[in-house]
């Protein structure tokens, strides 16, 4: 019953409470008391002791003989579980029969033992012996995990704290964990808390910041030891990843970009390309570009890829309008962190602008007679390029009276190179033209024209140097005789031409009354008819004026030949032909043939043929006794006076000149056929007994002339009032520049009228001479007068004339003609 008692109680130590362990102890002691029981013996061995070592010599610590051993047939009993001890019998000692774990066999408990009961028969001997089995240092210490990952925020706050894992050593005591240790580092320390039921807290401590920057992952040892001898640790591997914090601004590459581009690049070319660097990693290191501060027009003209940092041009650039862009590049991270990288632009140059021209001044017009270095323009030439490209040369075509001078910077002057003629050439185009230095040069041009204006330079040049005009004479008033032209090459009023009459007096008249220049056409107009009789020729001058101012003139001599008309008829000078008295010629009845009897002297005024007179014969007593020289009008006898032929003859002889139609005169001629004056003189007192009626005659004379006179005298005092009132009229005439218009006296007996002067008068002119009655009468048709003649009264008329003729040139050789 005890032993059952002593059983149970090892076997149920484990469970039994606390209180009843001290029942049990109680109950051992009992037992131990009893005599066939001894009690316990005890041994302690390390583990892990190898197998058959001696764990102790129980018969004699128990006090047993081997004998006893062996009949009793000693064993050991080992209530369930392993059997670590075995009993040698024939030694009495115990062995270890098999390896012992502590750890195994006690985990963590200490001390750790293990009890087995030797028993022996005959008697019943039963014995208790307990192993206690020490720990031997033969496990490390043991991390729960070989790595551990941690990660960490950079810039973490010193101080923080990371527990870690503790190391396990399934040792006991002194052979458990006994430290740990950090592998060498910069940022940690490791601290170690001993809790209250002993185990160790580990953790680490920042001591200095960490910086993903410098460096991103840290791998750490921690090591844990344990206590024994020797000492064993365990190692844990810590790798600890520092997490990034945008700490770190875009940095850019370069303090300043600089870059030169072309001006005219096309649209889209890369200019520059900035970068900027973010030691953040990640979003935080992810820098974009953008545009600060860049002014309008840059923005204009460049973009930039946010992403790239690249800057191209959007626009065409021109040199022109900029020479320069400063561009702030801001390069900014995903946070709020940036940089701002400056970007300069250069723009060069490129010969894209041609050079333009721009008149100042110009005049379009010059005179002729501008002096050498006129100027007619000033220009100013810019070219909007810069450098060689901007350098302008400027020229003008050649071959042109003007040259170029450069006067200031840019500005161009023309002149004139040479004296100019506008006669010669009155317009210039005068092309300019302008190139720069670029390459290849640009080149503009601009044509100007310039007028050359007149100057009255050139006098009026008369078609000939001298006029004539043949003019029959008795020509009717009025008539154009010639046209005077005359040329000015000049132009406009410079060029238009007056003609004008310079006054001289040709026998006593002055030219006016002869002849009218029309001031415009030139037409020269006779005024009254020529007598070729009183005037055979006549020159005059007529002026051509330009209506320059002043006015330049030349002067031509124009001469009229008046050209003979048979107007005249033959005068019979000799013999007289007196009407009262009776001349006869004597002719001697002695006379021969052949005698002269007398000569006929008859002259013709007119010249030429028409004065080339000739005799004939027209009537005679005789027809047999004379005849007469057909050439010299000699009368002669052509046979032999006979008593027979009558003492008084007449003959009639016809004069007749040459022209076409001749005009002729008749003259009678007495003959006297006697011996003896008294002959004569009785047979000629017929020839007296007319004396009654020339005394009728002289009486008629006498009255004619007295009423000549009265007529006479009353048309000089109408001629004079009339010539003072045209006088007078004419003062104011001339004070206005209007052209001159020929004057004609009203005093003058011509007949008619002049063909430039409109009149509405007629002038009442008449030729008297000896007749008393009129032998003119007008009639007025159409205005215009027409003289008719009684055809009668020619002969009378000219037979006036010509005896006032020879009354004052009698010497004159035209009038006495043979
Ligand atoms: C000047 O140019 C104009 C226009 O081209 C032309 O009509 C004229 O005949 C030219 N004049 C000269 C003198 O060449």
């Amino acid at each position: 019953m005890p032993l059952m008692l002593l059983r149970r109680c090892f076997i149920d130590r484990r469970l039994i409470t606390s209180e009843l362990k001290w029942l049990i102890v109680i109950i051992l002691l009992c037992v131990c008391e009893m005599d066939f029981v001894s009690c316990q013996a005890r041994y302690s061995i390390p583990e892990e002791t190898p197998e058959g070592s001696s764990v102790g010599n129980v018969a004699k610590d128990l006090g047993i003989e081997i004998n006893r051993l062996i009949s009793g047939k000693a064993r050991v009993v080992t209530k369930g579980g392993r059997q670590y001890v075995e009993l040698s019998r024939d030694k009495g000692t115990l062995v270890v029969k098999e390896r012992i774990d502590r750890e195994e066999l006690c985990k963590q408990t200490t001390p750790c033992s293990f009890s087995f009961d030797l028993i022996m028969e005959n008697p019943i001997e039963l014995h208790r012996v307990t192993v206690e089995v020490q720990d031997v240092n033969d496990n490390a210490p043991i991390f729960p995990k070989g790595t551990v990952n941690l990660q960490i925020i950079e810039n973490t706050e010193t101080g923080a704290r990371f527990p870690l894992d503790r190391a396990v050593d399934l040792d006991v005591g002194i052979n458990g964990i006994e430290s740990y240790s950090l592998s060498q580092n910069d940022h940690f320390t490791l601290k170690i808390n001993t809790q209250a039921d002993g185990n160790k807290h580990v953790e680490m401590v920042l001591q200095r910041d960490l910086d993903r920057e410098d460096r991103d992952q840290l791998k750490l040892v921690l090591t844990a030891y344990d206590g024994g001898s020797p000492k064993k640790s365990g190692t844990m591997q810590i790798h600890i990843s520092v997490l990034d914090v945008n700490d770190n601004k875009p940095v850019c590459r370069e303090i300043a970009y600089k870059a030169e581009v072309r001006e005219n690049l096309a649209a889209g070319a890369v200019v520059t390309v900035v970068s900027a660097t973010d030691a953040d990693q990640g979003l935080n290191g992810h820098v974009s570009y953008s545009f600060a501060q860049a002014s309008k027009e840059a923005r204009n003209v460049f973009k930039i890829n946010s992403e790239t940092g690249a800057i191209t041009t959007s626009d065409t650039l021109d040199y022109e309008t900029e020479k320069m862009y400063h561009l702030n590049v801001k390069a900014m991270d995903n946070g709020t962190l940036s940089d701002t990288c400056n970007v300069i632009i250069e723009i060069i140059d490129e010969n894209d602008n041609s050079p333009s021209i721009q008149l100042m001044s110009f005049s379009n017009i010059i005179a002729e007679n501008s002096p050498i270095g006129t100027t007619v323009a000033v220009i100013n030439v810019e070219d909007a390029d810069s450098g060689q490209n901007g350098l302008v040369q400027c020229k003008i075509n050649e071959n042109i009276p003007f040259k170029i001078e450069s006067s200031l910077s840019d500005y161009y002057a023309i002149i004139t190179d040479e004296l100019l003629d506008r006669e010669n050439i009155a317009e210039y185009n005068i092309t300019i033209l302008v190139s720069d230095q670029g390459s290849p040069a640009r080149h503009s041009n601009k044509t100007i024209s310039v007028k050359i204006s007149d100057v009255n330079d050139n006098p009026p040049v008369f078609s000939s140097e001298e006029f004539k005009a043949f003019v029959a004479e008795n020509n009717s008033p009025g008539v154009a005789v010639l046209t005077v032209k005359a040329s000015d090459a000049d132009w406009g009023p410079n060029a238009r031409l007056s003609y004008f009459l310079e006054d001289r007096n040709i026998q006593g008249n002055p030219v006016s009354s002869l002849v009218s220049v029309n001031s415009e056409s030139g037409v020269v107009h006779a005024i009254k008819a020529f007598d070729y009789e009183q005037m055979k020729t006549f020159s005059f001058n007529v002026t051509a004026r330009d209506g320059g101012s002043p006015p330049l003139s030349s002067e031509v001599t124009v001469t009229i030949i008046v050209q003979d008309q048979n107007d005249n008829a033959p005068q019979v000078l000799y013999p007289l032909q007196t009407g009262g008295s009776v001349v006869a010629e004597i002719v001697p009845r002695s006379a021969d043939v052949g005698y002269l009897v007398t000569k006929v002297v008859a002259v013709d005024v007119d010249s030429g043929q028409n004065a080339w007179l000739s005799y004939k014969l027209q009537k005679a007593t005789d027809r047999a006794l004379f005849e007469v020289g057909a050439q010299n009008g000699e009368i002669r006898t052509v046979r032999q006076v006979t008593d027979k032929d009558a003492v008084k003859q007449k003959l009639t002889v016809v004069v007749e000149d040459n022209g076409q139609p001749s005009r002729s005169a008749v003259v009678n001629i007495n003959v006297a056929v006697a011996d003896t004056f008294p002959e004569v003189l009785s047979e000629f007192t017929d020839f007296t007994h007319s004396k009654q009626y020339n005394d009728d005659l002289t009486f008629y004379l006498v009255l004619a002339l007295a009423a000549v006179s009265f007529l006479f005298i009353t048309t000089v005092v109408v001629i004079i009032s009339v010539k003072i009132y045209r006088w007078r009229q004419s003062r104011i005439f001339y004070q206005s520049n209007l052209p001159v218009i020929p004057y004609y006296p009203p005093g003058y007996t011509d007949t008619g009228v002049t063909g430039t002067l409109p009149h509405m008068y007629n002038y009442d002119a008449c030729m008297t001479t000896d007749s008393r009655k009129s032998n003119c009468k007008y009639s007025t048709l159409g205005g215009q007068s027409v003289l008719v003649m009684d055809p009668s009264f020619t002969e009378t008329l000219q037979r006036a004339m010509v005896e006032k003729q020879i009354q004052q040139e009698p010497e004159s050789p035209e009038v006495v003609r043979k």
